[in-house]
């Protein structure tokens, strides 16, 4: 094989490792000489985070959220709001928010507290600053292949990524081969079948309630779990070769009281059989924040005049 590229490296076992956070650089680093564009050109990207509560995961990301942004040079604001506040309070927020020339993206960290309407808040936001790229009118530009518009997740994006690099230094394509997402969420097995299908891919959803999951991921070139169950897709579900994107990010408590993460896969099993894999921690979660950066400064470069 000629040379892989750097963030692909031999496992030891059968699998080639996706490293993340190499992959991920390379994002940061276009997003650092971007934004320095952008301010050259006189406009700061600015992002707004909407953290409701004080649940200590959403805290943890956020704050890597706000930090990124920060030392990327945005204009960078967080908003705390108790776990009990009003949804009117929320959305006064929100319309405060989009009303702000300084703040290009504004992302409401999820999930929201119980009592809270998650879709309201999410439809309130200006989809020009949906940064999540979960409002219905970027899912609708998405689904109808007017990408070029929309603001796409970050996840299912930074899922695609790997697989295309990965596909590409294997010698493989996307268009034609069977992809199967198990899971559907709004946030990114939904959104993850579109980017799919957008690639030529033959695209299979499948969830809960789908008859013989190992048979039918089984079928696949190219696997996606994200079902947040740890370990559910076992080494012997994976088709020989296939390029495997494990999205789970699981807490699972080890025998001296503390936890270990563990993802959607069970990876051990897996390096086994996988042509390529990414780890957990370590793998597509690496690719989220420094997506949510280039989703940011695309919305600023699109608030520029014409
Ligand atoms: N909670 C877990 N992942 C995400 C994400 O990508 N965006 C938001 N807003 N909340 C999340």
């Amino acid at each position: 094989m000629t040379q892989l590229p750097d963030f692909l490296r031999p496992s030891g076992e059968g699998a080639l490792v996706i490293d993340g956070k190499i992959a991920a650089g390379a994002v940061v680093e276009q997003a650092r000489r971007a934004t320095a564009d952008l301010i050259a050109r006189g406009v700061r990207p600015g992002l707004a985070v909407v953290l409701v509560g004080d649940d200590p995961a959403s805290g943890v990301y956020v704050r890597s959220k706000s930090r990124m942004a920060a030392d990327l040079g945005f204009h960078s604001i967080q908003r705390n709001l108790p776990a009990d506040v009003a949804q009117a309070t929320l959305n006064a927020l929100i319309d405060d928010l989009n009303a702000d020339p300084a703040v290009h993206g504004i992302l409401v960290q999820l999930p929201l507290p119980k009592g809270l309407d998650s879709a309201a808040a999410l439809e309130r936001i200006d989809p020009r600053k949906d940064v999540d790229g979960i409002h219905p009118v970027n899912a609708g530009l998405l689904a109808t292949g007017a990408t070029a518009r929309a603001l796409l997740p970050c996840t299912p994006v930074g899922s695609m990524r790997l697989i295309e690099q990965t596909a590409q230094a294997l010698g493989r394509s996307v268009a034609g081969a069977e992809a199967v997402v198990i899971g559907r969420s709004n946030l990114m097995g939904k959104p993850m079948a579109q980017l799919l299908l957008a690639a030529n891919a033959t695209v299979t959803v499948a969830h809960s309630r789908t008859r013989d999951l190992p048979g039918v991921v089984r079928r696949a070139d190219i696997v996606v779990a994200a079902v947040g169950q740890p370990e559910m897709v076992r080494g012997d579900w994976i088709k020989p070769g296939a390029i495997v994107i494990d999205v789970g990010i699981n807490r699972v408590p080890t025998a001296d009281g503390k936890y270990r993460l563990a993802g959607d896969v069970a990876y051990g099993e897996a390096l086994k059989t996988a042509g390529a894999i990414t780890p957990v921690p370590g793998g597509v979660g690496q690719m989220t924040v420094p997506l949510l950066m280039a989703n940011t400064i695309e919305a600023a470069r699109r608030s520029l005049p014409a």
